[in-house]
């Protein structure tokens, strides 16, 4: 997308399923003005996702669309198309969302909606990534911020941080170290794409023109 087609103000709509710490980071950085962009609505899948209150306490609009009232993926992934769609947003934020889509969600917004993974991807694609990464051993781990595929975790790569692992975490002291650093790089790319800087050409993440390494923009705290 570039920065003609972005005159007026993104319109970004929001999908959660849990606490929604990265929607109110996100949320932060509107109201401090460094993002430019409205959240036109946030959507939880989890009728109790903690995200929907933060939602609320913004003056946010909030939908529950529960994957548990629908009879197949395919069923649930329309309904979610139709209530995005109904925002016309520029983008589609993955924020906390727990939910494998159908190759049609994803075709639908390619180019258009980010995720972000909390791994160094292409490790540890899918969940219990920081279990995953103490098994392995890894002294390394992090979180990437990718374009959605219908690839799982699999679409092309904008920033990763990375953060050390230390002799003595847990997953959740690991998680936690994680969770700090996705804070920072997922309003860096939401800002990028709003901008009109970053674009997903074919396979290819772009970044004012030039095409970025497959594992992105590094973000080192
Ligand atoms: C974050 O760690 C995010 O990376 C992860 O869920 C957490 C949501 O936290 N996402 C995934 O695992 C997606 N596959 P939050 O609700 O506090 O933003």
């Amino acid at each position: 997308m570039h920065q003609e087609s972005l005159q007026q103000i993104p319109r970004l709509v929001v999908l959660i399923s849990g606490g929604g710490s990265n929607l109110q980071t996100l949320i932060d950085a509107i109201a401090a003005g460094t993002i430019v962009a409205t959240i036109e609505l946030v959507i939880s899948n989890q009728p109790n996702a903690m995200g929907l209150a933060r939602a609320h306490k913004a003056g946010i609009a909030t939908q529950v669309v529960n994957h548990l009232e629908y009879s197949s993926r395919e069923a649930f992934d329309r309904e979610l198309i139709r209530a995005i769609d109904d925002k016309q947003p520029e983008l589609v934020v993955l924020a906390g969302f727990m939910r494998i889509f159908t190759p049609e969600l994803t075709n639908h917004y390619h180019g258009r909606m980010l995720n972000i993974h909390p791994s160094l991807l292409p490790l540890f694609k899918g969940t219990n990534t920081h279990e995953r990464a103490l098994e392995a051993e890894e002294d390394q781990h992090g979180a990437s911020v990718h374009f959605v595929t219908s690839e799982l975790d699999g679409g092309p790569i904008v920033i990763q941080a990375i953060v050390p692992v230390l002799e003595m975490d847990s997953p959740s002291v690991l998680a936690a170290r994680v969770l700090v650093q996705e804070h920072i790089i997922y309003p860096i790319a939401i800002k990028w794409f709003c901008e009109g800087r970053l674009t997903l050409q074919n396979a290819t993440v772009s970044m004012d023109g030039h095409n970025l390494p497959v594992q992105g923009m590094p973000y080192l705290p």
